[in-house]
């Protein structure tokens, strides 16, 4: 079985290209990879490094919307897993345009391409931000879609997108949404990332507004794992939700960094809200773990003193690009 996958040279589709060359990953064993990024500023072949030189690998510089190398490419595989996207909602509140760019247009091109190449299973990793925002009760699948960041709104477009792939053309499409990954590897930019790093440096952290937006983490190895068994055994054309079961508020995830940390609240400016900030998130897992055995297997409080061991001891992966970020 060979696999196209797009945008694993960021955080969570390195993930599961390094796992899945490891054979760590259900349902995908002895898969080779074709990983296809563009190399945008979250994108870093050093997160590749450790499976560079495996024979299953091959590593394409390229664009999700250039339909010229989609129709070289897609003949040569089996099945497509497409994480690339724009993916910082502070970012497309600032400009919306290559979030819609990239993942409405990016993710139209490739099911267009695997359409007429007849491409087996096409796995959209989508989020659980194009649910919008729910004060109490949790997302099921058939919850309606209202997203509210221009982000969550492009992956909203692309979802549906990918959804009228399977029903008008009967292409093998299965949706995922996740909450809120964490672990290794993840762009210094995003709130755990940012500040682990800034407390390592003695720096101040930012928490927006009041921190009550409540987030559900998910271990990026627990989002991997789903993301295989939906290749292996999800139903085409459906959707499933994939969590990890801890629901802390931004000030409770605080509180426990800075307690890693070994720093105390002087540290954390309050900044202004995000503009529409979404309030809470929070997806029911019943679907995936019924139908397809999955739970989530990572202790939030051992995943996140791993993280931050990681980040003690990979500043040379994140300063560089901190720097190159201007967020340091
Ligand atoms: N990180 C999270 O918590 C989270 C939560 C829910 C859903 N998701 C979704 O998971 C996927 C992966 O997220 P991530 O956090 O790893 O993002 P990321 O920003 O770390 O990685 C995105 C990758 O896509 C590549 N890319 C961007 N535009 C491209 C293009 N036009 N052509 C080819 N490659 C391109 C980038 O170079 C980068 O390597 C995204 O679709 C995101 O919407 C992420």
């Amino acid at each position: 079985m060979k696999l196209l996958v797009t945008g694993a040279a960021g955080f969570i589709g390195s993930n599961f290209v390094r796992r899945a060359l490891a054979d760590e990953l259900p349902g995908v064993e002895g898969a080779e990879i074709i990983v296809l990024d563009s190399l945008t500023y979250s994108g870093n072949e050093e997160n590749l490094a450790p499976i560079a030189d495996s024979p299953r690998y091959e590593f394409v510089h390229g664009d999700i919307r250039d339909a010229e190398l989609l129709d070289e490419l897609m003949p040569r595989v089996d099945g497509v897993i497409h994480f690339a996207a724009e993916s910082h909602v502070d970012r497309s509140v600032l400009d919306a345009s290559i979030f819609v760019e990239t993942n409405v247009l990016g993710t139209q091109r490739l099911l267009d391409a695997a359409l007429k190449h007849g491409i087996g299973r096409f796995v959209h990793v989508s989020t659980d931000e194009v649910y919008g925002s729910i004060e109490e009760g949790e997302w099921t699948e058939e919850f309606p879609l209202e997203p509210n960041s221009p982000y969550a709104a492009s992956k909203a477009g692309s979802d549906l997108i990918a959804r009228s792939y399977h029903r008008t053309h009967g292409l093998d499409v299965v949706i995922t949404r996740c909450s809120n990954n964490y672990g290794p590897y993840h762009f210094p930019e995003k709130l755990i990332p940012l500040f682990v790093t800034n407390l390592m440096d003695d720096k101040h952290v930012p928490l927006y507004g009041t921190g009550e937006n409540v987030r559900d983490w998910l271990h990026v190895d627990d989002h991997c794992r789903g993301i295989a068994l939906v290749f292996a055994k999800g139903r085409s054309g459906e959707v499933y939700n994939i969590g990890g079961g801890t629901q802390l508020t931004n000030v409770e995830i605080t509180e426990k960094i800075l307690e890693l940390m070994g720093k105390d609240w002087s540290y954390v400016d309050h900044v202004e809200d995000r503009k529409g900030h979404d309030l809470r998130y929070c997806v029911d897992i019943t679907k995936i773990e019924t139908e397809l055995g999955y739970t989530p297997q990572v202790p939030f409080e051992q995943g996140l003193a791993e993280v931050v061991q990681w980040y003690r001891d990979n500043r040379a992966w994140w300063e560089p690009l901190k720097e190159r970020a201007a967020l340091a």
